[in-house]
Parts: C-alpha cells; sequence; structure tokens
C-alpha cells in the first residue's frame, strides 16, 4: 500500500513538474528521450522478430557488426546486453588469447586503483576499490592495481604475467579523470614493449560523448579490445566488446555466449543511434556545443572561485569539481528542474544528449549560475 502511494506521488511530480536531464541514463540515453526516429526502429522491430538465439545470424546483428568494424579498430564485435557483460567479455577475451598461445600463466589484468567497469564479482575486484568489493566474500584473484597518474607503480606492476592493462580512457565514476593523450600513446608503447594486451573501457565515453567516436581517437592510439555498452542503445540494454582479429581469432565458437545479447531490438535500436552519430556534422556539432559549454563553464568557475575547483572532461563527459562535497549543490540544481549526478572527487557530472541545443545548454548555464549565486 505504502509503496503504491508512493510511485502515485512520483507519477504526480513528474507530471507537473519539467526537468531538463543533464544525466541521461548516466550516458545512456545518447539522443535524448522517446527520441522519434529510435521510437520508430523499436516499433518497426517489435512487429517483426524480437529474439533468436545468437547461434542463428541476423541481418540486423550483421550490419551493426559491420558498421562498428568499418569505423573503427576493431575486426570483429560480441554482442552483449550491459557494459559489465562487456567489460568481463574483454577480460575473458585477453586472458583466452594467452591462454591459446600456451602462455597460461599470463592471466593478470592490470587496472586503475578506484576505476570502475561494472557491479559482477570480477567487475568489482578490477575497480581495486574497498567500497565496491567489502561484504560481497572472497577477493576474485587476477587483477593488480596502479594509481592514477603513477606511470613509475604502472611499468612495474606490469609482470611476464599480465595479459592485458585495463584502463578506462575517461574515469567516470571516478571523477571524470581524462588520462592525457600523451599517456595513453606511451601506455600503448608500454604495452606494445611488454607484449601486453590494451583494453580501453569505453562504456562510458565512448558512441561520440567526447566528440569523436570514441575518446581514444584523441590520442590516436590503437586498442586490442574495447568494451562498450550505454550510448550505443540510446536507452535500450546493449553492450558489445570490440576486437582485432588477432585476440578475436581465439573466441572460437561455445568459448562465449549469451542469451540476450545481440537481439534483433537491440541490434535495430544500435543501428538506428549509428544513422544519426554517423549523420555529417553530428560529431562536429558535439564538439562545437560542448567547447562552448566548457567555455561557459569556465567563466562560471572565474565567478565562483570559492565554489568550482576545476572544470574536467572532455565533450558532453563534463564533471563540475566543487571544493565541498557535492550533494546538496546536486539537490539545488535539481530543485530548480537541472538534472546531474555525483562522481568521486566532489564532481558533479554533466551529461547531457548528444543531441541537446544551445537553448538548452543555456538554461543549464543560467541554472548552475543561480546556484552558485546562492551557495554558501
Ligand atoms: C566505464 C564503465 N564500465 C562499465 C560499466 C558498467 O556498465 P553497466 O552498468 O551497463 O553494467 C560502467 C557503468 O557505469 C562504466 O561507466
Amino acid at each position: 500500500m505504502l509503496l503504491l502511494k508512493g510511485k502515485v506521488v512520483f507519477c504526480i511530480q513528474l507530471m507537473v513538474k519539467k526537468y531538463l536531464d543533464f544525466v541521461q541514463g548516466i550516458a545512456v540515453n545518447s539522443l535524448g528521450h522517446a527520441n522519434s526516429y529510435l521510437v520508430k526502429a523499436i516499433n518497426n522491430q517489435s512487429k517483426k522478430i524480437w529474439h533468436v538465439s545468437n547461434a542463428f545470424i541476423i541481418p540486423e546483428g550483421e550490419r551493426l557488426a559491420k558498421r562498428l568494424t568499418q569505423k573503427t579498430f576493431a575486426d570483429s564485435v560480441i554482442f552483449q546486453n550491459s557494459g559489465t557483460e562487456a567489460t568481463e567479455a574483454a577480460i575473458k577475451v585477453a586472458r583466452r588469447y594467452f591462454y591459446s598461445m600456451g602462455n597460461k600463466k599470463k592471466n593478470r589484468i592490470l587496472c586503475i586503483k578506484n576505476s570502475f567497469h561494472g557491479r559482477t564479482i570480477a567487475a568489482i575486484n578490477a575497480s581495486g576499490s574497498k567500497k565496491m568489493t567489502e561484504g560481497f566474500g572472497p577477493k576474485v584473484g587476477g587483477f593488480d592495481h596502479f594509481e592514477f597518474g603513477n606511470h613509475r607503480q604502472l611499468k612495474k606492476k606490469i609482470t611476464n604475467k599480465t595479459a592485458a592493462v585495463m584502463v578506462e580512457t575517461i574515469m567516470g565514476e571516478g571523477g571524470i579523470k581524462v588520462i592525457p593523450n600523451w599517456c595513453l600513446r606511451e601506455l600503448r608503447r608500454i604495452c606494445n614493449k611488454k607484449k601486453v594486451l590494451l583494453i580501453l573501457d569505453e562504456v562510458q565515453c565512448g558512441i561520440g560523448r567526447t566528440g569523436k567516436f570514441f575518446a581514444y581517437e584523441n590520442a590516436k592510439v590503437k586498442p586490442d579490445i574495447v568494451p562498450i555498452a550505454k550510448g550505443i542503445g540510446g536507452g535500450f540494454p546493449i553492450g558489445a566488446v570490440l576486437m582485432t582479429k588477432k585476440v578475436a581469432s581465439v573466441m572460437t565458437a561455445g568459448t562465449h555466449g549469451s542469451t540476450f545479447g545481440g537481439n534483433p531490438l537491440a541490434m535495430s535500436v544500435g543501428n538506428a543511434v549509428l544513422d544519426q552519430i554517423f549523420k555529417k556534422g553530428f560529431l562536429s556539432n558535439v564538439n562545437k556545443l560542448s567547447k562552448y559549454f566548457h567555455a561557459e563553464l569556465n567563466k562560471l568557475k572565474k565567478k565562483f572561485p570559492k565554489i568550482i575547483k576545476e572544470v574536467r572532461g572532455v565533450g558532453f563527459l563534463i564533471g563540475l569539481q566543487l571544493f565541498k562535497n557535492q550533494t546538496i549543490f546536486i539537490q539545488k540544481l535539481m530543485d530548480n528542474n537541472l538534472l546531474t549526478i555525483r562522481a568521486a572527487d566532489n564532481v558533479v557530472r554533466i551529461l547531457p544528449p548528444l543531441n541537446v541545443k544551445k537553448i538548452e545548454i543555456d538554461l543549464a548555464l543560467k541554472i548552475i549560475k543561480k546556484v552558485c549565486s546562492t551557495y554558501k
């Protein structure tokens, strides 16, 4: 009864109050809510086939895989349902690669301490975060960690048992920490030298969010394996792991699988998202408008030097780092009809849809300015 009452209240609030959503399901709804093009795509597919086993090749999935490989470093794709599944699959591919080469002890994955790769048992252990693992039983082995930005530690922690280094190209949950381009290039060089695979987790920062299709493109590096999810589904659950031919060759039939991964509904929506993102001028517009947004936020930082410490991020993956805890600030933004979300390091995460309009950015800026003006 209580629950029902709560639900009713929630609905009424939603009906009377309009929010400017700059969270978008945490970088999921890349084209906003109820995008008419995506609605049409899913409706059309829903009248045809919803589900078949991925033992069969379906045209929608084949098309999506082809488009993802033609546009990127990858030669092969395995479809999943979420970001966590995609990062787990990435770990499996890396380990299986060295196993198949006869190097069975080369199976450790080196990650950044307090990173975020998902919520399954393996993924929380990959994070190296006490907060994520506490209370969930014995540690899963096979993961090592280095501190963000500690290059000496990174080099030291790569041993002959390391199969892969797995990092988020931009740490999302960790506070919108961007790995500088030169660091990514150096990381690629070290991985090559030590014969270790490079996994770049683009679950949050990929699919156009930074103004490039993938965030790593800004550094002009080529990874070996890239897990993706969130934005590719525009709100429909899709995950995928992208790989080079070299590593994909070990994933023979039966080594990995998924009942729902790559289902026709998901694949149709994924193709529809790409139709929009690959449109001429789409990403250059993300670049143009996000530069404007960053510049205006930096002006607010100057105007409120005791509140805003730093404006972080690339493109529409933005972090407003505050001097103080951000919870009340986020609540005040919400009271003023702007939705944002927290990240580590006192960061307010700002993630508009990629097709956001300048007028909506200006409205968000006005609300942020108003909250800064009254914030103590
Ligand atoms: C970088 C990164 N990897 C993996 C995940 C896990 O994705 P999901 O929540 O879809 O399982 C997330 C989710 O926030 C993420 O940001």
